[in-house]
């Protein structure tokens, strides 16, 4: 058994070492925020964050993230009560199919945990590892600088707490 602290919870899985952790997510755990997209580390469906990083969770085994602190999609709100960054990509619409959204909103907190003011240019660069096919970018980023705008407004308390 390998304990994994996910959003503030611990949670024990009987899964192998190297185990993808999007493989524990969707299949052990039933969080199916993570998408499969490619499974090679070149589409960012996937993406999670491990201590405040972005990371493919395709390419990494749970060996490596067990005590540390994992967050998902999942961690950011609930249908009832979206987290700021989730208000965001509602009000900008920046969704169509929306398998790409999970991974582009993880990568985008990371950012935002780091970096709560970034600039355009730093939000292009930063979303870089993450691809959108039905080409909403625009939308994405957006909803990017708008959770930027009411984090620093102080509507990020929220979800600063449930980090
Ligand atoms: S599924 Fe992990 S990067 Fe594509
Ligand atoms: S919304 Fe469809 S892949 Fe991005």
């Amino acid at each position: 058994m390998i304990e994994l602290n996910i959003n503030g919870r611990t949670q024990s899985v009987d899964a192998a070492p190297d185990t993808p952790l999007l493989y524990v997510l969707r299949d052990h755990l039933a969080m199916n925020g993570a998408k499969f997209g490619c499974g090679l580390g070149q589409c960012g469906a996937c993406t999670v964050m491990v201590d405040g990083d972005a990371v493919f969770s395709c390419l990494t085994p749970i060996s490596i993230v067990a005590g540390r602190r994992i967050k998902t999609v999942e961690g950011l709100g609930t249908i009832e009560n979206p987290g700021p960054l989730q208000r965001a990509f509602i009000d900008e619409q920046a969704a169509q199919c929306g398998y790409c959204i999970a991974g582009m909103m993880m990568r985008a907190q990371a950012l935002l945990e780091k970096n709560p003011s970034p600039s355009d240019a730093e939000i292009r660069r930063h979303l870089m590892p993450n691809l959108c096919r039905c080409g909403t970018q625009m939308r994405i980023f957006r909803a990017v600088r708008r959770a930027a705008q009411a984090m620093q407004a102080g509507d990020g308390a929220s979800e600063r707490s449930r980090a």
